[in-house]
């Protein structure tokens, strides 16, 4: 691997001091080095297209205009933290031409730029070609490319350099997901003072599946840098052992492994959603009456049934459109009861398999619309975009029967937030058990998506369910959902991190 000089431009890579505009930038450095005592280190920065027009005005500070803070769960657990710990956030930041660092809300944002050739196969490529669909239990044919690769490596690098910057002497520094998982060993070589976390948010695979990355023992090495390796649930945390064992001849001593003299912990740390955000939208007036006015823009159904997805092939709206395809079919719904509205938030759109799963949606939504829809009267609603969060809010409190079908998915925050939404207790969650979240949400009709009569089963089984068993649903989601939030979850893990490397006490 190419070695860092801190503060130096990175060995024979000129064009990687480039912008995503091809000009040429100049090495940045960062306002305040070894300031910050909490370091977020994730593939992207916070910034978002504002869902409403700014009216020329500059909402924040130093974020150039057009693009805001996003208002997504992980920033909102993690900005409060950041603020009160004096902390940093390292990422890409897209395409908003950001170069240098910023400070908003007490938090400071430090932009990693990557070049065209990096985007393309550093986040399209081994991200998301190799990585993305291996992790997702191979659902579409993982691709392997040394060029990938080796982009894969000189990008970590530069997260682990400007992570190694930023951070204060002996902070924390909380590396998230699979972009980035040499940056834990990567930034230990630079900065052995600091504590290293690092979360996967997406599944980590069998070491059956795993054997298939010819890069596998540098990725178990890369994590193994961290003094805490969280995962979702359980058994990704034991897949991940188990390949470690395999790979690195770790010494395994329950939830603690002894990798190069150090101890590295090993947990599973279920991410939530903000609760209180979203019950207080779901309970405004606002929200009610848009809820009703959704509800009569379908055309007031007997029964509405919703799917809020990422447009990826993991998320199998594919089957679920085909469940509903054929249901209608067989005459067991009809579209005068049943109406669905499948929203598919645009996502990671260069890539092939992307384009080619849009096109097998919008080619089923029609089919299905085609054969059934009276005119002016769809049977599918589908909506190719993201929502602005109350409209988003308002969709769950206008739905009857919600559809979470991944074929495989690390958590799916959709469902919780579904259930979170249902401040009346109504409402039927029909949960794929190849996702994360059906662990917890144990009352949700449970099904396998990748058979096709169990999902057309669970449909028709959540239309027809009785009130009062929707409702002891509902009441036991709602507990298990409203017990775990966000912001627990990053205080679970910052605390696990602060403990990490102590030695266990016996009974503990
Ligand atoms: O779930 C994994 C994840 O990478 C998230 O971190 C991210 O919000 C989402 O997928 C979208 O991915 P991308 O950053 O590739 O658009």
């Amino acid at each position: 691997m190419t070695s860092l000089v801190l503060g130096q431009p990175l060995r024979g890579a000129p064009a990687e001091r480039s912008r995503l505009d091809g000009t040429e930038a100049p090495f940045v450095s960062v306002g305040h080095p070894g300031a910050a005592d909490l370091v977020v280190v994730a593939n992207r920065l916070p910034l978002c297209r504002p869902s409403s027009p700014s009216n020329g005005r500059r909402s924040i500070d130093a974020v150039p205009t057009g693009w805001e803070i996003s208002p997504g769960g992980l920033v909102g657990a993690l900005a409060p933290v950041l603020a009160a710990r004096g902390g940093a956030w390292v990422g890409w930041p897209g395409t908003t031409g950001l170069t240098l660092p910023f400070s908003h809300a007490h938090m400071a944002l430090h932009p990693v730029a990557l070049t065209p050739l990096e985007h393309e196969r550093y986040y399209e490529g081994f991200s998301n070609r190799t990585l993305w669909p291996l992790y997702h239990d191979a659902i579409r044919a993982p691709e392997l490319d040394l060029d990938w690769w080796n982009a894969y490596v000189s990008v970590n690098e530069r997260f682990a350099a400007a992570a190694a910057e930023v951070a204060a002497p002996g902070a924390a520094v909380w590396v998230h997901d699979y972009q980035l998982q040499l940056v834990p060993a990567l930034l230990r070589r630079l900065r052995s003072d600091v504590k290293i976390g690092f979360f996967l948010h997406i599944p980590f695979p069998s070491p059956e599946l795993f054997a298939g990355l010819p890069w596998r023992r540098q990725v178990i090495v890369g994590l193994l840098g961290a003094d805490l390796v969280g995962f979702q649930v359980p058994n990704d945390a034991a897949n991940f052992v188990r390949s470690a064992r395999a790979l690195a001849r770790v010494d395994v001593c329950s939830r603690r492994l002894r990798f190069d003299g150090r101890a590295v912990d090993i947990g599973a740390f279920p991410i939530s959603i903000d609760v209180e955000k979203v019950e207080r939208a779901a309970s405004s007036d606002q929200t009610v009456r848009r809820a009703a006015a959704i509800r009569d823009e379908l055309g007031a159904p007997r029964h509405v049934l919703l799917g809020v997805d990422r447009l990826d092939y993991t998320k199998g709206i594919v089957a679920r459109l085909e469940a509903f395809r054929d249901l209608l079919r067989a005459g067991v719904l009809s579209v005068s009861d049943h109406v669905m509205v499948q929203v598919a938030v645009p996502s990671r759109e260069g890539l092939v398999q992307y384009c080619a799963e849009r096109e097998r949606i919008e080619r089923l939504v029609d089919e299905i619309n085609g054969e059934n829809a009276p005119m002016g009267r769809p049977a599918v609603h589908y909506l190719h975009r993201s929502l602005p969060f109350d409209e988003l809010i308002a969709l769950y409190r206008a739905a009857d029967v919600m559809l979470v079908t991944p074929l495989r998915d690390g958590m799916n925050l959709v469902a919780k937030e579904y259930v979170a939404s249902r401040i009346d207790g109504s409402g039927v969650l029909v949960l794929s058990t190849f996702a994360g979240s059906a662990r917890e949400l144990h009352a949700a009709r449970l099904v396998d998506p990748h058979d096709g009569d169990d999902l057309r089963t669970a449909i028709v089984d959540a239309v027809s369910m009785p009130v009062d068993e929707a409702r002891r649903r509902m009441a036991r989601l709602r507990s298990t959902v409203r017990s775990s939030t966000v912001h627990q979850w990053a205080d679970r893990f910052l605390s696990a991190l602060d403990h990490a490397s102590l030695p266990v006490l016996s009974g503990a």
